[in-house]
């Protein structure tokens, strides 16, 4: 069989980034480099209720004046709902799922991350502009997955409350 000599060059340089892109894939899986956006946390979704963080998600001030909200994502609603958290002050999210993949995306905000079961996603935003914001669901996780919306609310309480 006779293959030309241009068609020649270009199988190869085909057959090199395939062998790239193959490498670049698992080199990252055994490096560990792929992983959730934020951090590593695992937690046991069908144990959210024996959780001290999860069974009852709420909007926590730590003791160094931090905000840190634990949210429990499920078919087809955010708890708590509303969130409410003060504005210009960095706000700490921590997202799990009871059952099957959500997403968390502060309408207008560049806060999105999913809620994934088993997993912890972590992410921290401030907020300067306060108001109400819409949290909407934005993987398709089920039937009513178009009324999954939830309500942040962003109250303007000083930079030092
Ligand atoms: Cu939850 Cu879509």
């Amino acid at each position: 069989m006779n293959v030309e000599f241009y068609e020649r060059i270009w199988m190869w340089v085909a057959v090199g980034l395939i062998v790239i892109f193959t490498a670049t894939v698992v080199g990252m899986g055994a490096s560990n480099a792929v992983h959730p956006p934020s951090h590593m946390e695992t937690i046991d979704p069908g144990a959210l209720a024996d959780s001290p963080e999860f069974s009852n998600p709420s909007v926590n001030v730590r003791a160094d004046g931090t905000v840190v909200v634990s949210v429990v994502a499920q078919m087809f609603s955010f708890s708590p709902n509303p969130i409410e958290v003060p504005a210009n002050r960095p706000i700490t999210f921590r997202l799990t799922s009871a059952d099957v993949d959500h997403g968390f995306e502060i309408i207008g905000t560049n806060a999105n991350a999913m809620a994934l079961p088993g997993y912890v996603s972590q992410f921290t935003v401030t907020f300067a502009n306060p108001g109400e914001y819409t949290i909407g669901c934005n993987e398709y996780c089920g039937l009513l997955h178009h009324n999954m919306v939830g309500t942040l609310i962003v109250k303007d309480s000083g930079a030092s409350r």
